[in-house]
């Protein structure tokens, strides 16, 4: 397993947000959590990415226990997280913004890949001297991808990939992480989208409060009509 979290406690103050999730990634698979608002999922993305620190638990990351590694270092072993949010950096330029994610890895020439960005998203090179501020949303998930893939992660995270976006660019974007999964990444992508999120993932989680309700197939989570209705709002 490329990645395996165990017994992972995380809390703000009194409260706790994550009551000992385990999960797991394997090289080349698209790994989904899913789950309703205030359920845990930016919590755990945070805490696998060394953000947060668990009160309990472990995590290994590609051989290495990562348990107490903070961020910067988890980039470099190959975790990458496209915040809640994007993080984009509005003042900034795109390049100036793809150039933020090459740091960790010696600078966009060491890191190759710029050619690459720009070939999954054409849209980045034709406004690459634009501030990041005036692209669309959906623009702007693709710059922070890009940004994202330029540390050359092993395992890339996005923290609601969808959110905000127009379906067609939804479907998009889902079928990038096809192609980036058929090159041997993982990914980890937490999603409020369950329907396009089923199409394409591998495996599937659902967290509710912080506790791990179900974990299987999209299939077999499709087949689990009271979880759908309950906690994902499907009918
Ligand atoms: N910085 C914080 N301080 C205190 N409590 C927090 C903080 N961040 C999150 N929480 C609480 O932890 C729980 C899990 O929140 P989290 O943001 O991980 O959920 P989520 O599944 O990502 O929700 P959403 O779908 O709304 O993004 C919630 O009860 C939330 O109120
Ligand atoms: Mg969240």
């Amino acid at each position: 397993m490329l990645l395996q979290a165990e017994g992972l406690r995380v809390g703000y103050g009194e409260m706790m947000a994550l009551h000992g999730i385990s999960l797991q990634a394997g090289a080349g698979e698209i790994v989904a959590v899913l789950g309703a608002n205030g359920a845990g999922k930016t919590t755990l993305l945070r805490t696998l990415s060394g953000l947060l620190s668990a009160r309990a638990g472990r995590i290994s990351f590609d051989g290495h226990d990562v348990s107490r590694r903070p961020a910067h270092q988890l980039v470099r072993l190959g975790i990458s997280h496209v915040p809640e949010g994007r993080g984009v950096l509005a003042e900034l330029t795109v390049i100036e913004n793809l150039q933020l994610g090459a740091y960790a890895r010696g600078g966009v020439r060491k890191s190759g890949g710029l050619d690459r960005v720009f070939e999954l998203f054409p849209v980045l090179a034709e406004r690459r001297d634009q501030p990041a501020g005036m692209l669309s949303g959906g623009e702007q998930q693709m710059l922070a991808i890009g940004r994202s893939l330029l540390a050359r992660p092993k395992l890339l995270m996005i923290d609601e990939l969808s959110l905000g976006l127009a379906p067609r660019i939804v479907h998009q974007l889902m079928d990038l992480m096809h192609t980036i999964k058929t090159e041997g990444l993982s990914v980890l992508l937490v999603e409020q989208n369950v329907h396009q999120t089923l199409k394409v993932a591998d495996r599937v989680y659902l967290l509710v409060n912080g506790h791990i309700a179900f974990q299987g197939t999209p299939d077999a989570l499709r087949a689990e009509g009271d979880l759908m209705r309950t906690y994902l709002g499907t009918d």
